[in-house]
């Protein structure tokens, strides 16, 4: 049985995500606030995420009848109270004792989505039943990080079909991680307690014995990198809806249309992976302009920087069905646990009910690119 964390209260003066950045920078050491914060090398795509949304100006309409407008959506066959959802990220217990299963209670609680990480600190079953327990849950994703050991990845899938998952969201955009050199600087490292736990059990990649001149890398780890051939063969072996994240390429995310996939994350993983990757603002526009041409319809989310509710609001007016919401989840958990969490989510809610009544619009349907100065 799930123990239902403890409710602490969020520090006073935190009224807007960044406020929570900056406390939570005082109540993480060194060692986490590089992991958690950090982006690949230059830190580019890290700060274009931010910038492409702020560059973004919303064109309010007025006049426009209000009353009885709300967030809601449908997403998978299932109603949502409004376009968020958690981000998967990895080892939450360096932000808090209680970990996934705080953020999982906190999103449930606001009727947001939850994408639990492969590399989660608590087992999926746990988390699972945290947010299941909790009336008006919103959508339980897993996220997939394809493993070398294709038996353990199956097993593990069939794990989170039985805990309750309803999609599986396998991230595509980092065969390898990103350079990172804020990490490497803080030499970080997970401490005592914190790991992987879903990971127990699977076999050691056992070490390629490299020839002269061959690369650790290529003859290396990217033997198991997943292909498009291996989203073909998760299709097989799962009944649950596969999403992909880290499409950034328009000509990826049809390709990935082209296998049925069931939504696509347009995602540069934070700005974690490969720095001066194009920001999500960037990206989600091309893509989403692309699969209109062809006539594509599946659900676009996107990810990255955002941390108004008028970055949501440009999100959906851009084309994304619904956002994921990374760090500051995080930041809400290091200060406060599931109170935490709870809080950064609806401080987006309530922005973002206030940005579509500011813009004209009652429904997140009536945000279209026209709110939006693209030229
Ligand atoms: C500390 C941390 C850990 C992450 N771990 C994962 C992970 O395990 N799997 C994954 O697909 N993405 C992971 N991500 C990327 C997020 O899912 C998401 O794409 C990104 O954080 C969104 O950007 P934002 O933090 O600016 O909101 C991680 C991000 C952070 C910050």
């Amino acid at each position: 049985m799930s123990q239902v964390p403890a409710l602490q209260a969020v520090p006073d003066g935190i009224i807007n995500l960044a406020d929570h950045e900056a406390h939570a920078r005082q109540r993480m050491d060194d060692n986490a606030w590089a992991y958690f914060s950090g982006g690949a090398a230059d830190e580019r795509s890290l700060a274009a995420n931010r910038s492409a949304w702020d560059a973004l100006t919303l064109w309010p309409r007025v006049l426009r009848p209000l009353a009885g407008g709300h967030t809601r959506l449908q997403l998978l066959g299932r109603e949502l109270a409004c376009p968020l959802l958690v981000a998967p990220m990895a080892f939450q217990r360096m932000a808090h004792a209680d970990a996934e299963l705080a953020t999982a209670y906190a999103a449930a609680a606001l009727g947001a989505g939850m994408v639990l990480s492969t590399q989660a600190s608590l087992p999926l079953e746990t988390v699972a039943q945290a947010a299941r327990l909790t009336p008006g849950h919103g959508p339980l994703w897993f996220q997939l990080y394809l493993q070398h050991d294709r038996g353990f990845t199956r097993q593990l899938i069939k794990r989170a079909e039985a805990a309750g998952y309803e999609a599986l969201v396998l991230t595509v955009d980092a065969p390898t991680s990103g350079v990172r050199d804020r990490e490497r600087r803080a030499r970080f490292c997970l401490p005592p307690g914190v790991s992987a736990v879903n990971l127990q059990g699977m076999a050691p990649l056992e070490a390629m014995r490299l020839a002269p001149g061959q690369s650790a890398l290529f003859d290396g780890l990217l033997h198991h990198a997943p292909t498009w051939d291996d989203v073909a063969w998760l299709q097989q072996q799962t009944r649950l809806p596969l999403l992909l994240k880290g499409v950034l390429h328009p000509a990826d995310a049809l390709q990935a249309a082209r296998l049925g996939v069931a939504g696509i994350i347009v995602s540069n993983h934070g700005g974690r992976t490969l720095d001066t990757a194009p920001a999500t603002a960037t990206a989600l526009a091309r893509v989403a302009g692309a699969m209109r041409g062809a006539g594509h319809e599946l659900p676009l989310l996107a990810d990255g920087g955002i941390r108004r509710g008028t970055d949501v609001l440009k999100a959906v007016a851009l084309g994304a069905t619904a956002v994921l919401i990374g760090r500051p989840v995080l930041w809400g958990l290091a200060n406060a646990g599931a109170a935490g969490v709870a809080h950064v989510l609806r401080l987006l809610r309530d922005e973002l009910e206030i940005a579509m009544a500011l813009t004209g619009c009652a429904t997140l349907g009536q945000a279209t690119v026209e709110l939006l100065d693209t030229e």
